[in-house]
């Protein structure tokens, strides 16, 4: 395919709306108040943060680096900077991953779905008893284990998916993330000027706040590490095939740092949301991973219940919220081997995205259904669910992070690097300096170290 009839993104704007739209999902907004609740709240932000700051923000300028100078798929980019027979296919190390963690995503995504329905129907209000959740625990549960209703909105969820990626980068990609992420926002703010008002919010905000320097650990470490690869989106191949639409007038830095800002912002605005509606309800913030669907719902009854239209209101814009979340992050997991297909095969990116709805469906019905009927299928002692997810982000993403580093640091000249970055020497050339020193030296120690960790050596 040449390079001139390739797709590309029409605006800065849409550029750093669909890359935050990959980095804000359900990272933010599920995962990263679970694990803020179960690492100790504050001390775990700020690790987060340095995280962010010299491992997020270094990769996420070398993969935007690799795609825009490659202008092809996360899987060949490798190769336009590299013969060498390892360092020009670890793209795929991205690829396969991003498209593993699409299979489960799309799983949680219909969860959120059905939740914004039962919110909208009245079924979440209904269910309230006050300092009684086990309502809300039958429903999830049943939910989640039964067979056909997870996968109906699974395939739902998917279809809405399909459908975005086939009208194109520019008409279907950058279109919605320019309407779904200000959407986002305006709910986001809504959300949170209601929860500071609960009664009780203030504990909320103390946690979140209040560093306990107590409670880290290295596994709170290897915790923030891992949230802060997951929330940015990063090594999966999705930044690196979304810059190959970038321009050469895009400053990748400024871009990486405007996105890493904007995504932490919203992870913290979650747990705005989140822990004060939370402690206000008495719950306990290490309730884990069905925060969002058991705690949650009856949090927002008991803290707005005085208004039940408020508490109403809380509860379906904040599916709302995930839903639109999920969307635009599954979106760009969906692109990664769209991209692929459509440019290895030479076919059309409808049929590419048709192919890649296939097997999303396919794996996605085993990850579904492992929370039911196949609840006894494990692998390594985990159900297939939750052995993708521990594999893809505690495994695969720093292991392609250590890769990119090292490759980036060492394996390609610098020089190119340099002039790539500064968009050919007219931008600044020191914090393209500083992001090449941290990618060379800081970055691939710190992953090692992670790495050492997770085995459980240090
Ligand atoms: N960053 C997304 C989120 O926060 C998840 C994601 C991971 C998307 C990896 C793409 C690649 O939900």
């Amino acid at each position: 395919m040449s390079s001139t009839s390739r797709a590309s993104f029409g605006s800065k704007f849409g550029i750093i709306m669909a890359a935050a739209g990959s980095a804000v999902g359900l990272g933010n907004i599920w995962r990263f108040p679970i694990e803020t609740g179960q690492n100790g709240g504050a001390a775990f932000i700020l690790i987060y943060i340095i995280a962010i700051a010299l491992l997020g923000v270094p990769l996420m300028v070398a993969e935007f680096f690799i795609g825009r100078h490659a202008h092809t798929n996360a899987a060949h980019a490798y190769k336009k900077l590299s013969s060498h027979p390892f360092w020009s296919n670890i793209g795929f190390i991205g690829v396969l991953g991003g498209s593993l963690i699409l299979c489960y995503y799309v799983v949680v995504a219909g969860w959120v779905l059905k939740y914004m329905f039962l919110s909208l129907d009245g079924t979440l209000s209904t269910l309230f008893t006050p300092g009684d959740a086990s309502g809300y625990e039958s429903l999830f549960g049943n939910f989640v284990s039964s067979t056909w209703s997870p996968l109906i909105f699974m395939v739902l969820f998917v279809l809405m998916c399909h459908f975005a990626i086939a009208a194109g980068v520019r008409k279907g990609i950058e279109k919605l993330s320019k309407i779904f992420m200000p959407a986002l926002f305006v709910i986001l703010v809504v959300l949170v000027g209601f929860s500071l008002f609960a009664p009780g919010a203030q504990e909320g905000l103390s946690f979140l706040f209040h560093p306990d320097f107590s409670k880290l650990t290295t596994s709170s470490v290897l915790s923030a590490i891992a949230q802060a690869f997951y929330s940015l989106s990063l090594c999966m191949g999705c930044l690196c095939t979304y810059a190959s639409y970038f321009g050469k007038d895009v400053n990748i830095i400024k871009s990486a740092v405007s996105i890493s800002v904007i995504d932490t912002l919203v992870a913290i605005m979650a747990g705005l949301i989140i822990f004060p509606a939370v402690f206000s309800a008495g719950i306990s913030p290490q309730s884990g991973p069905s925060l969002a669907f058991i705690a949650l719902p009856g949090a927002f009854q008991q803290a707005f219940g005085a208004v039940p239209a408020v508490a109403y209101i809380v509860s379906v814009l904040f599916y709302a919220l995930l839903v639109l979340a999920a969307l635009t992050s599954a979106i760009s997991l969906y692109e990664v081997p769209t991209a692929y297909i459509h440019e290895t095969w030479h076919i059309r990116r409808r049929y590419a995205a048709l192919v890649v709805t296939a097997v999303c469906l396919m794996l996605g019905t085993v990850c579904s259904l492992s929370m039911g009927v196949l609840g006894d299928l494990h692998l390594f002692g985990k159900t297939v669910f939750d052995f993708l997810d521990y594999f893809c982000t505690t495994i695969m993403m720093p292991l392609s992070g250590v890769f990119i580093a090292i490759f980036l640091g060492w394996v390609v000249k610098r020089d190119i690097f340099m002039d790539d970055v500064t968009n050919g020497r007219t931008l600044r050339a020191a914090p393209a300096g500083v992001i090449h020193w941290l990618l060379r030296w800081v970055a691939p120690i710190l992953l090692f170290a992670a790495f050492l960790g997770v085995l459980g050596v240090i």
